[in-house]
Order: structure tokens, then C-alpha cells, then sequence
């Protein structure tokens, strides 16, 4: 349950609450010089990388990313809500919260997100009403029922319909008299051109997006016919993120829990017809691939292992390959289960029943297994079938980081080819090589005075990232350099949106001192800010002012040098009226300057 916690509370619990004293209540700790260290809660490791420092109070993994303050820890240790965390708190603190009764004032302050919940909720009931309504619900109904679905799956996912025309919800919206900026962060009505706002869904049978607290989140819609576009969702809000969403999870959990298994497909009427027929451990991605952030959510608070199903060879193929690394990496056991042609799992299990279903899941196939099985099918087992097979195989094993895992799957390969497993584990390490070679060690290298930027090498990102990080991680550490980083509008240089969030915060509310750290965390509401933040403050190296306006001069020359370099390439095109060239050089003019107006 959502209830408001007066800041003031907040940093009562803040300073009283140890943050190694509740880690090390719940993960092994070791000392080890001011901080300590233990095996990561959040990923499978056997030595430890997951480090906690009282001094600055917040954790931080260098294995997996994790990292935070007091608070995110509980949450995602214990999978539950920031309310629920800092009750957890005042209660082993002692620190009394006030009654959970809102007094108008409170209520005011309830924030936006509540809000837009309740608001969904509305809107939910709005295309329910609608669905069961006379005559305009009439035929959404007969579309379902067309479909096969029940009652019960339709009222246990309140599912609804958005009625034909333009400005059903708009009206709706005015009648319940609630602020327009609400309103628009719904994202369910669209401004038009001029003036006003139409409704985003018209004429679709609505499913409400719930998320595992069971609030909506936001809405997809599909046509009852073939016209396009089939499905529409809402766009993403500041509750509803389609990175970490997952259709169905809430309804999906219990089961998933229990059995330890979870399947996922990609469609609404895939997850519904499976519920239906039983399968009720089962979520579906929303029209997104599956990310790093689906799959650990996945595993922290549903299930050890997962079963993707797909309609297709060619749909399981591209998203094992995506896939697998983030599966192995988040210690996730995945097996593929490939439908037969034509069907999807809601055809398949409304043609041939639960028992088939399950059949087809016990012969799923592990994801390395499938993608080695699918490259022999589609090569071959001649010579240079076989050269083919470890080609296509080289990526996959690459991503896989866990070693032990690497070599039993290079193992499989190497028998199942009748090849020498040496041979496969060098042309995996060629890749290695190669793709080392592409990250040159340093394009800025601030330990030696001259620069440092050769003017034609191509600009790479991951490194550009780097000196980034160096910044905002200085400007967390040695905040006398924030005067400096405004004059010389260092953050029009950045090119990554979460350090350039970050640092416009830090400008705002500097950090002079530890203790004001997990109050600049608390800024963020995602995990990723949190995770980046911790893991800028936790790197030890540490700078002088004037180190630091070295770091800070050199980013900046290497990026104007980069840019005039570029001016001056443009004017010789233009003078030898290279037609080609310029064209491509005026391009990259154009991103650069995207970069800086961002
Ligand atoms: P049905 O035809 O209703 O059975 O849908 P399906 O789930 O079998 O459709 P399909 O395999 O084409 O799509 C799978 C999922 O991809 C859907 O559930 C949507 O989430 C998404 N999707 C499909 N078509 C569209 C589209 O036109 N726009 C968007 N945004 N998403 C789509
Ligand atoms: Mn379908």
C-alpha cells in the first residue's frame, strides 16, 4: 500500500538506519579496509564484488551494477515498494510514521504517480463500462467471444473497450473535473495540431497493463478487424516504462513462484488464452524485446527458470541470440519452445488443448542447445557447414561471462561437430581480440600533459562515456569544480542521457559531503540512476582541483578540436566539390550538433 511519508521522517530514518547493519543481517559480509564486501545478492558469483560502505551508506556491486542506498537495497532485495521499505525501517528503528489517514494538506502532496494510478483505474472502469454497455461494447463482445474467451478471463483482466470516435475519453476526462496536466500524463489523449485533445484509442478492445502492486500502468488496444495498426499502446510515462513492464505479471506470480517456472510470449491474447487454459505462470513483453531489466525481475521475484515461446524458427532464433547473454548473466536458467508452423501459443492451445502444451514444454531446449541445434538445421554438417556453425555460435558464446558455463557449452559444440574443442575455443577468442581491438585502451589519456586526440579517429562512444563518467563522478567527489562545469557548459557535450540527468541534478543540489548522497539518490526514481550514482561515488580515484580542470579542459578541446577538424574537412569538400563526402560530413555535423541542444 502506497502512503505518505513526510520528508522529514524520511531523513529521520535516513540517519538513524545502518545500512551495513541491515545488509549484514541478510548477506555475509567480510571487512575489508572501510568498507565491506560479500557475494552478490542480485547476480551468482563466487568471489566477492558486491561491497557496502557504511561511510558513504550505500552499496554497490562491480559485478553486476547494483548499487544504492538503504532503501533501494530493501526493495530490491526484499522485492517490495518504497513505502514498504521505509516502514520496514522505522520499524526496526523505532521511529514512528504518522497515521496513514491523509489530512487534505497530505493529500495535495500524494505524488503524481499515485495520481495517474487512480486516474488508470478510471479509465479502466471507463472501457469496461463500455465493453458491457447497450450497444457500443456489442461488437468488442462478439469479437472476444469469437476468439474463444471467457467471462472470467475478461473480468479477471479487466479487459474493456475504447468506443469509436474522437473524443470519448476527452469528454470523460472533462467531466471528472481533474487537471489537465494529469490528464496529459496519462498519455491517452493526443493533442491535436491547433488546439484540444483526441483520444489515443478508438474502436479497440482495451487491456489494461497492470503492474506486480496490481496499479495500471498504462493500455493496449487491438482492432477488431484488420485494419491497421493492429495494436497500439500507451507511450511511456512516468509510470509506465516498457523496458521493465511485462503484461500479465501481476496475475502471473503466485503460480510462478511455486513452480519456478515462468513462460513468456509476446502477445496479449498469446498471455490470455494460456491463463485461460491454465498456464496462469505466464507473462508477455509489450511489442518490446526482452531486456536486462525484464529478466532480472523476472528472477528476483517470479521464477529460476524461463520458457520463451515462440511461433516460429525464425522469431525463436533472433530472440535467443538477443537473449541468451542477458539470461546467462542474470543466472537464469531459459529454454526455448518452438511452436509448430502457423501456430502461436493462442492458436495452439485453443486447437489443441493444456496437455499439449505441456508437452511441447517438456521438449523444450536450452537456449545454446536451440541456437547450435538451429545452425546445424540451416548449415549443415559438411566442412564447411561446420565452419559456419561455430561462425554463428561465436557471438552467443562470447556474451556468455561465467566461464564454467562458456566451456560446458563450448564442449557441447565441439561433440556435437566432432571437432577439436581447442580449435572452437580459439575462434572464440579471436572475436575476443577483435572486439578489444575496437575499444582502443584510451583516446584521452589525462596522465601525461599533452593531449592526446588523434583528429581522424572515428569517435567512440564507450570511450567518450568514460571521460563522462570521470566528470560527473568529479563533480560528485570535489564539488568546488561545479562553478567551473557551468561556466564552460561542460554538460552540452555529453552524449549519455542518464550522466547528463545525473549532472544537471548534481548542479542543482550539490553534494558536499557523504552524507548528502542517498538524499541526491533519492532524486531518481529508477534503479539505473541509482546504480550509476553509486557507482561513480564508489571508485576511489580521487582528484585535485586542479586535476580535475585539466579533465574537465581536456574532454572539452578534444570535442571542439573533433568539431573544428570537422568544419575545415566540409570547407575542402566543398572547395574540391566532393559532393559524396560532403554530404556525409554534413551529417555528422548535424548529429554532433543534435548531441549539444540536447
Ligand atoms: P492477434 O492477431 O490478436 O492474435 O495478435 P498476436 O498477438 O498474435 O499478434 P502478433 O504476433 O502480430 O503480435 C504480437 C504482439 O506484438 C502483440 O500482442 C503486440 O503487443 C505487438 N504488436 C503486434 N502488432 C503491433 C502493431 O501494429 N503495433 C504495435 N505497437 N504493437 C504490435
Ligand atoms: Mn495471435
Amino acid at each position: 500500500m502506497t502512503i505518505y511519508i513526510p520528508e522529514e521522517k524520511l531523513s529521520d530514518i535516513r540517519n538513524t538506519a545502518n545500512i551495513t547493519d541491515i545488509i549484514s543481517e541478510r548477506v555475509v559480509l567480510k571487512k575489508a579496509g572501510k568498507d565491506h564486501v560479500g557475494l552478490c545478492p542480485f547476480h551468482s558469483e563466487k568471489t566477492p564484488s558486491f561491497t557496502v560502505s557504511s561511510v558513504k551508506q550505500i552499496f554497490h556491486c562491480f559485478g553486476c551494477g547494483a548499487g544504492g542506498d538503504v532503501f533501494s537495497f530493501l526493495m530490491k532485495y526484499e522485492g517490495i515498494g518504497f513505502s514498504e521499505a521505509v516502514q520496514s525501517l522505522a520499524r526496526r528503528y523505532g521511529i514512528d510514521l504518522p497515521d496513514r489517514n491523509m489530512s487534505a494538506s497530505q493529500k495535495k502532496a500524494v505524488s503524481l504517480r499515485q495520481q495517474l494510478f487512480d486516474l488508470n483505474r478510471q479509465v479502466m472502469s471507463y472501457y469496461s463500462e463500455q465493453l458491457s454497455g447497450r450497444s457500443s461494447g456489442q461488437r468488442a463482445r462478439a469479437y472476444l467471444e469469437k476468439r474463444g474467451f471467457s467471462q472470467e478471463i475478461i473480468a479477471q483482466f479487466s479487459l474493456g473497450f475504447a468506443p469509436d470516435g474522437w473524443d470519448n475519453l476527452v469528454r470523460f476526462f472533462r467531466k471528472l473535473n481533474v487537471s489537465r496536466t494529469l490528464v496529459e500524463n496519462t498519455g491517452l489523449i493526443v493533442p491535436k495540431k491547433n488546439t484540444g485533445f483526441y483520444d489515443r484509442f478508438r474502436n479497440r478492445v482495451m487491456f489494461p497493463i497492470f503492474d506486480v502492486t496490481n496499479q495500471i500502468i498504462g493500455f493496449g488496444g487491438r482492432v477488431l478487424d484488420d485494419s491497421k495498426p493492429k495494436y497500439l499502446n500507451s507511450p511511456e510515462t512516468s509510470i509506465y516504462n516498457k523496458s521493465k513492464s511485462l503484461y500479465g505479471a501481476n496475475a502471473a506470480r503466485n503460480k510462478a513462484r511455486e513452480t519456478g517456472d515462468v513462460y513468456i510470449v509476446e502477445g496479449y491474447f498469446d498471455l490470455l488464452a494460456l491463463h485461460q487454459h491454465g498456464i496462469t505462470n505466464t507473462v508477455a513483453t509489450l511489442g518490446t524485446s526482452l531486456t536486462a531489466e525484464h529478466i532480472s525481475a523476472l528472477r528476483r521475484g517470479f521464477a529460476q527458470k524461463a520458457f520463451l515461446v515462440f511461433d516460429s524458427d525464425e522469431a525463436g532464433l533472433k530472440a535467443a541470440r538477443r537473449s541468451i547473454a542477458l539470461f546467462m548473466n542474470a543466472a537464469m536458467d531459459a529454454a526455448v519452445i518452438v511452436l509448430p508452423k502457423g501456430y502461436d501459443p493462442d492458436s495452439f492451445i485453443f486447437e489443441f488443448g493444456r496437455a499439449a502444451f505441456e508437452k511441447a514444454s517438456e521438449r523444450a531446449i536450452g537456449m545454446v542447445e536451440f541456437l547450435i541445434e538451429s545452425s546445424i538445421k540451416s548449415n549443415g554438417l559438411s566442412m564447411e557447414g561446420k565452419v559456419r556453425v561455430i561462425s554463428d555460435l561465436q557471438q552467443p558464446l562470447l556474451e556468455i561471462k561465467d566461464r564454467v558455463a562458456r566451456s560446458i557449452y563450448v564442449k557441447y559444440l565441439a561433440e556435437r561437430l566432432n571437432v577439436n574443442e581447442a580449435a572452437i575455443i580459439e575462434k572464440i577468442k579471436s572475436g575476443e581480440k577483435r572486439l578489444n581491438q575496437t575499444q582502443p585502451n584510451s583516446w584521452l589519456k589525462h596522465n601525461n600533459d599533452k593531449h592526446v586526440l588523434s583528429e581522424n579517429e572515428p569517435l567512440i562512444e564507450s570511450e567518450m562515456i568514460k571521460v563522462e563518467k570521470q566528470i560527473v563522478s568529479m563533480m560528485l567527489k570535489s564539488p568546488e569544480i561545479l562553478p567551473e562545469i557551468k561556466k564552460r557548459r561542460a554538460l552540452d557535450y555529453f552524449s549519455d542521457k542518464r550522466l547528463i540527468e545525473i549532472a544537471k541534478i548534481v548542479l542543482e543540489h550539490p553534494v558536499y559531503g557523504d552524507a548528502d548522497l542517498p538524499g541526491l539518490m533519492n532524486r531518481f526514481e529508477s534503479s539505473d540512476h541509482k546504480n550509476m550514482i553509486a557507482s561513480l561515488v564508489i571508485e576511489d580515484e580521487c582528484r585535485d582541483l586542479p586535476k580535475c580542470e585539466q579533465l574537465l579542459s581536456q574532454f572539452i578541446n578534444g570535442i571542439e578540436r573533433r568539431q573544428n577538424t570537422l568544419v575545415s574537412q566540409i570547407k575542402s569538400a566543398q572547395e574540391s566539390n566532393d559532393q559524396e563526402l560532403l554530404f556525409e560530413l554534413l551529417r555528422k555535423k548535424q548529429e554532433q550538433s543534435v548531441n549539444r541542444l540536447r
